[in-house]
């Protein structure tokens, strides 16, 4: 079962959020794209910001989720449903962009060297996945949803950034990989549980029934505290490490 996206909650930390996808696309130096692809699109606020750098291109925005390709569509990009595992390039693809998505395609690390090879002389491949599953936000999420019988994904969905930088580099391209950890600023009551429900918490939240769920997060949400405890002024610093991809075509 795919995993259901509330893009309105989402998007509450949009701007936290889009900082890494903009770093990612710092280190893109593709002048002029024919075809530029967002793989796993989102609520396509960011695919946006694509089409206006570059306006000749086609984009094309790709995403598994009913509810992201109805709120990308409502902020005006042609989003369509599909998997990332049955996307394939097309001959004219010059760009590939995918932030924040590969984390949730537990075959990605088979998948880059088969989509970088079908991609033209001078394409680039850019992405940003997050690398913090063993931060204590998701660790006590993870062993509180095992108690319930819900499988959290685990740090061996992601690689470490090495393998990453020989995996891209094997593939013949100029591999460009590096590791950035934000400290966020949140604010408000219980930011971290917050943050955690849009994304990580997900597969709970549709395993479980509303009463169990609630139960779940009431259970969770003093050992968020603890481990990220809000400052006298209002601040919870929650340190976030995010890996980032990008490989250059000759
Ligand atoms: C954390 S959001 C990132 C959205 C957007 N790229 C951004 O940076 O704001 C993850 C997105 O990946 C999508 N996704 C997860 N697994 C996917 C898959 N197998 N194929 C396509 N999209 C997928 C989800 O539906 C969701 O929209």
């Amino acid at each position: 079962m795919s995993t259901t996206w509330d893009p309105a909650l989402y998007l509450d930390f949009d701007d936290h959020r889009a900082r890494p996808f903009h770093d990612l696309l710092a280190r893109v130096r593709v002048a002029d794209p024919r075809r530029v692809v967002d793989l796993g699109c989102g609520p396509g606020n960011l695919t946006a910001t694509l089409a206006a750098r570059w306006p000749e291109a086609v984009l094309d925005a790709v995403d598994s989720s009913a509810e992201m390709v109805a709120a990308a569509r409502a902020n005006g990009v042609h989003a369509r449903r599909q998997a990332v595992e049955d996307w394939t390039p097309e001959p004219d693809t010059d760009l590939v962009v995918t932030n924040a998505v590969l984390q949730w395609v537990p075959t990605h690390r088979a998948l880059l060297p088969r989509w970088i090879a079908a991609l033209p002389p001078g394409a680039t491949f850019a992405m940003q996945v997050p690398g913090n599953f063993a931060a204590p936000s998701h660790a006590l999420a993870r062993s509180l949803a095992a108690e319930r019988g819900v499988t959290l994904r685990g740090e061996l969905g992601v690689a470490e950034p090495a393998e990453y930088a020989a995996l891209l580099a094997g593939t013949g391209a100029e591999a460009d990989v590096w590791e950035t950890t934000y400290v966020q600023r949140l604010t408000g009551e219980d930011p971290v549980l917050h943050w955690i429900s849009s994304t990580a918490l997900r597969p709970v939240r549709d395993a479980l029934d509303e009463a169990a769920y609630a139960e779940f997060t009431a259970e969770l949400a003093p050992r968020l505290r603890e481990a990220y405890p809000a400052s006298p002024d209002g601040s919870t610093w929650f340190p976030f490490r995010r890996l980032f991809a990008v490989a250059h075509l000759p």
